[in-house]
């Protein structure tokens, strides 16, 4: 690494806001936390404590979710849609308006790289914000025609209401702190519901700032509450409280489980975005060309810490060794560095506990007939950085191409002529996960067959995991439950009532 992370300290601006005392954000006022509990906040490029923030426990998510629910019978329930669309807007260009800020707070905590943050903010937040606000307008039910009680037709009439499911629970990593919060806060503000937001302990920051730019934009207190504490206390605290309607999760896999247990005292409504192994299919016809820097965005985005990561390649003998070289040659010039300076692209891994569990895989990798063909090992010095690491020849009973390692590292497997398409499709199947996926030809019939034989809720051709606030995302298999982006992402925070009149 060359920069010395000093020369790119964060903006006054920024350090005024570390530097605060962060509590609890709940019906509008910040409150510490009944426990007096606090939670350390590290920058993983430094490896430097940069924030104590408040750690919610129990009793604490008692009062946001009363807060949650006081709001979501007040002012917010009578509101008309025009009004709670202008004030999402008004939440747009808060965030807008305050872009250095928000994405300085965000790769202190996080390490992503600047350039990653600010298109974030702008994309999945501001944007996704405003896509969400044309929504609220267009949020109606049906009149049916029935005849219920042997009533003649034209006697009777039904129709349906949507109505916002009420307190809404939302559980999110740290992986990509804003575009989880929008993405949760979008939808349930959209539809009328109100919400306690409970960050990742590892990144509550941009969270808490979020909170503060809702009630800046005018959205009335205890609409938007934000509770950062740990999982196994307040998130579970959360997951299971009578008093939530809906609990929207986005993380691991086994956690996702655990929600389902604790939402089953009051049946609460669940949706999940939990983990993925995506694949990634290369046919020999491919313009190589855009093939190697897809996969490296697909596979090393965000050092590989994001759900939709393509993390098994399935590429045709005939081009296999120039496009693992060719991502080895790529992935090895990303320059490392802490996410504030420029030259950075490539950032940290979350914490070290984060970057030990990615290096075991490594290590099972090695152990296997695989061929390590680049990275693998950990950058010295402070930070928790490692390579980009590629692993070639793998095969599908391999614990790497099993599991989701979360971490910057490839699978690369080979296919050949004797290969159907189908036979192609079992083993990019031979999955528990099914999140997202892509295929690589310039054969149209070839690209439509393959995207409709993977079993994944979102598909690309000749591009990876493709995302905008208005194409649906969600998971198949144990990738999750519901989706959330576009009109289908409104669909989990509401519920239909029918009403019928008999003349
Ligand atoms: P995690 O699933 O434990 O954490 C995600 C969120 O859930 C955090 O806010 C955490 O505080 C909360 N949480 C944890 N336990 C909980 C519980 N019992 N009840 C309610 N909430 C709880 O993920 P973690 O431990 O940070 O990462 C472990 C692995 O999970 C990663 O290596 C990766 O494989 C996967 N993961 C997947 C993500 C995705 O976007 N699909 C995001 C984060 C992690
Ligand atoms: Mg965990």
């Amino acid at each position: 690494m060359s920069a010395a992370p000093e020369s790119f300290s964060p903006s006054p601006d920024t350090q005024a806001y570390l530097a605060r005392q962060h509590d609890l954000l709940i019906g509008g006022e910040r409150v510490p936390a009944s426990s007096g509990e606090s939670i350390a906040v590290y920058d993983p490029a430094t490896e430097a404590q940069i924030a104590t923030v408040a750690g919610a426990g129990p009793e604490d998510i008692d009062r946001a979710v009363a807060a949650a629910r006081a709001a979501f019978k007040g002012d917010w329930s009578t509101m008309t849609a025009y009004e709670r669309a202008r004030l999402m807007l008004n939440y747009a260009d808060e965030i807008e308006r305050n872009l250095p800020l928000i994405a300085e707070v965000e790769v202190l905590e996080n390490g992503m790289p600047r350039m990653i943050s600010e298109y974030t903010i702008m994309k999945f937040g501001a944007e996704f914000l405003r896509y969400y606000a044309g929504w609220v307008t267009k949020i109606h039910g049906m009149t049916i025609p029935v005849s219920p009680m042997d009533a003649r037709n034209g006697e009777t009439l039904t129709y349906t209401k949507r109505e916002p499911v009420g307190v809404v629970g939302a559980i999110i990593p740290w992986n990509a702190p804003l575009a989880m919060a929008i993405l949760k806060l979008a939808p349930a503000l959209a539809t009328g519901c109100t919400i306690v937001l409970k960050p990742a302990e590892l990144t509550p920051l941009t969270a808490l700032l979020l909170g503060e730019l809702a009630e800046k934009a005018g959205i009335p207190a205890g609409v938007v509450n934000v509770v950062p504490g740990y999982g196994q206390t307040a998130g579970a605290a959360l997951a299971e409280h009578p008093g939530v309607n809906k609990i929207s999760f986005t993380g691991s896999t086994a956690v996702g489980k655990e929600i389902i247990r604790a939402s089953a005292g009051n049946l609460k409504k669940v949706t999940l975005e939990l983990g993925g192994k995506s694949p990634f299919v290369v046919f020999p016809d491919a313009n190589l060309e855009s093939v190697i820097p897809g996969a490296v965005r697909g596979a090393f985005f965000l050092q590989g810490q994001n759900c939709m990561a393509s993390t098994r390649l399935f590429v045709h003998e005939d081009v296999f060794e120039p496009i693992v070289d060719g991502i080895c040659q790529m992935a090895g010039a990303m320059q490392p560095g802490p996410g504030l300076d420029p030259a950075s692209m490539l950032g940290p891994l979350i914490s070290g506990q984060q970057r030990e569990r990615v290096l075991s895989y490594i290590e099972a990798g090695k152990q296997t007939d695989a061929e390590l063909r680049c990275g693998g090992e950990a950058l010295p010095g402070k930070g928790f950085f490692l390579q980009p690491t590629v692993f070639a020849r793998t095969k599908m009973d391999m614990k790497i191409a099993r599991e989701e390692i979360f971490g910057p590292v490839l699978c690369v497997q080979a296919f050949s002529d004797s290969d159907s398409l189908e036979d192609i499709a079992a083993e990019a199947n031979d999955t528990d996960y099914g999140l997202s996926g892509s295929v690589w030809t310039r054969d149209i019939s070839v690209a439509h067959k393959m995207a409709a034989l993977i079993d994944s809720g979102q598909v690309s051709i000749n591009c990876h995991a493709a995302v905008d606030p208005a194409i649906p995302f969600g998971g198949n298999k144990q990738s999750g439950w519901g989706r959330e982006f576009g009109m289908e992402g409104l669909e989990p925070y509401l519920k239909t009532k029918a009403t019928t009149v008999l003349f």
